[in-house]
């Protein structure tokens, strides 16, 4: 690992739809030489998110760090915590990574920690967006990008992209219309912040 790099860590629970856009997106716009940074690492909690997989084939260094064997979020999170910095990460990515993380784990990663929200925020933090979204009559749905504090979903805002609800969508629809933005927004939103950050 070259020191002087400004290594990725990616966070994920499930599918890794995310994860797989920036990875993607990291090897096809070159951040390595253009940005100096690369994807370190992608790490579960889960042994059996689908992910995993993904990141292998493309390449990438996977760990799994299974939360049932903790008997405390906070012995979790600061095995997390040993885990992730032994990457020197300059950037963390929560990419469907669904765990509250504790405000000591947070305020560790101040700065360098992102996550990405199915919703319009301020709109529609926490869980269930879509259902919401039609339940509130909304015209339109989104995505946000946003910098990660102790407060759920309420990070500063750094990029969002915004689509239309159309008349009769279920929430699976609109979730599928929103998650095609996401891949799009995430990591242009990660290659405009990797300038302002320095190497971990
Ligand atoms: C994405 O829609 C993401 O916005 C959402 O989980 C999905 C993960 O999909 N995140 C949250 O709801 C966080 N509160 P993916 O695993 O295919 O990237």
């Amino acid at each position: 690992m070259s020191e002087r790099e400004k290594n990725i860590v990616i966070l994920i629970s499930g599918g890794g739809s995310n994860m797989g856009a920036i990875l993607r997106a990291a090897v096809r716009e070159n951040w390595r030489d253009r940005l100096g940074a690369r994807v370190a690492a992608v790490i579960s909690n889960r042994a059996e998110a689908e992910g995993l997989a993904l990141a292998r084939g493309l390449g990438v260094v996977t760990q799994v760090l299974a939360h049932q064997g903790f008997e405390s979020r906070a012995a979790f999170d600061a095995a997390l915590q040993a885990m992730i910095d032994a990457h020197q990460p300059a950037l963390v990515v929560l990419a469907g990574f669904m765990r509250i993380l504790t405000p000591d784990f947070v305020a560790h990663y101040r700065g360098r920690l992102v996550n990405i929200h199915p919703s319009l925020l301020p709109a529609f933090t926490g869980l269930d967006t879509h259902s919401r979204a039609l339940q509130a009559g909304c015209r339109v749905a989104g995505a946000t990008v946003h910098q990660v504090t102790t407060e759920l979903d309420q990070g500063q805002i750094l990029a969002q992209a915004v689509v239309p609800v159309l008349l009769g969508d279920s929430a699976e629809a609109l979730a599928a219309r929103v998650l095609t933005q996401e891949h799009l927004l995430y990591p242009q939103a990660i290659k405009a912040l990797l300038p302002t950050l320095s190497a971990g």
